[in-house]
């Protein structure tokens, strides 16, 4: 090693990044278990409280309720009052951790942290054979983290700004339409479809028996009428529609070209196509900053592996960017091709015949 030529400024910059995503991996397993155990839930309802009043009310013993309560403060997730020695949550922090339905909510993305850390023995097998890893081997925690990961997004996006920014969809959702949703998982977003645009039929399809099952039971407790789910993987659904989406799912698929064909042939012929994909430049180098070291790990750990053990493998990844997406679709026979919304999370790409 050559220690003298190291730029000491550079090696403490290194550092202090690798300090701070230690400190937020850390996190990691006291957010399951808060989420598991419903703390955040707790603290939120209960109000400010001393330590030992909320193992009390969280029935937890009060050491390791402390230490929690501690390693919360230092993270900024829990607050404490200095004056009356007392745990409280902000409405911020309500917001994030407390309310599953609130659109700010964030505890999803540690399902799939966790999920993640618990899949590396496949991954790592795969990484040296160059196969995949099955979708439906991943841990349970990647299902439901997925589901509430996206939620928030969607919640706060699609019916308000997404659909309306495309307005022929949102005039054909209004009179009543076809409507498919490919690779739904929980069929969050079917749903939202579906309570919002009673007059049109919302079919959602994955492959996944289990998203699936949960979506007919999600959409029945929700008695939306007119949202069907069945299990179908993106080559194989029947029915011809006038709004065929992928939300985050093209690029986890084995051929992703392939499955825009199939879309393409099961298109009205005034139909459009709507992709939903993260966010990415082109260019990788563009995306090497936090939301692409978030994306490219989760990509690493469950969108390649699950691509590559389809047919194909084309393994796309989560940062493809629009020049290979818009690619894909062209070479499908789709030709008007554009994009019509972005944010830091997510791009909208609309397609017709
Ligand atoms: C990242 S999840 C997104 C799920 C859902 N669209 C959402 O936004 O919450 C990707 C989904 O694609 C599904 N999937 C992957 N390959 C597929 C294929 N070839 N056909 C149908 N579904 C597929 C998986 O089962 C999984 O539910």
């Amino acid at each position: 090693m050559t220690e003298n030529k190291l730029s000491i400024e550079k090696l403490k910059n290194l550092q202090w990044k690798i300090m701070q995503d230690v400190s937020a991996s850390a996190l990691i397993p006291l957010m399951r278990i808060g989420d598991e155990l419903g703390l955040f839930i707790v603290l939120g309802k209960q109000g400010p409280c001393t330590e030992s009043e909320f193992s009390n009310f969280a029935k937890i013993d009060q050491r390791y309720a402390k230490e929690w309560l501690l390693a919360m403060c230092a993270a900024g997730y829990v607050s404490h009052s200095d004056e009356v020695s007392k745990f409280y949550m902000s409405e911020e922090q309500k917001a994030v951790f407390s309310f599953e339905e609130s659109s700010a909510f964030m505890l999803g993305a540690f399902d799939i942290l966790s999920g993640n850390i618990h899949n590396i023995e496949k991954v790592k097998t795969a990484f040296k054979t160059g196969q995949g890893v099955n979708y439906d081997d991943s841990h349970p925690c990647i299902f439901s983290g997925t589901a509430r990961f996206f939620r928030p997004s969607y919640s706060l996006n699609l019916l308000k700004k997404w659909i309306p920014a495309i307005p022929d969809v949102e005039r054909k959702l209004k009179n009543g339409c076809n409507f498919a949703d490919i690779g739904c998982g929980f069929g969050i977003s079917s749903m939202m479809i579906a309570d919002a645009f009673q007059n049109s039929k919302i079919f959602g399809f994955d492959m996944h028996k289990p998203s699936i099952e949960i979506a007919i039971k999600d959409a029945k407790k929700q008695n939306l009428n007119n949202a069907k789910f069945e299990v179908a993987d993106a080559e194989s659904y029947c029915g011809k529609y006038d709004v065929i989406t992928f939300f985050d799912c093209l690029h986890d698929m084995g051929d992703p070209l392939a499955a825009s064909k199939y879309a393409f042939n099961h298109l009205n012929e005034d139909g459009t196509l709507i992709l939903i994909e993260p966010s990415a430049s082109d260019s990788p180098k563009e995306n090497f900053n936090t939301i692409g070291q978030m994306y490219y790990s989760f990509s690493t750990m469950g969108c390649i592996p699950t691509s590559k053990s389809q047919k194909k493998g084309l393994a796309l990844g989560a940062q493809a960017g629009p020049k290979k997406l818009i690619k894909i679709l062209e070479e499908s026979g789709f030709s008007k091709c554009e994009i019509v919304k972005k944010n830091a999370t997510n791009m909208i790409i609309t397609a017709k015949k």
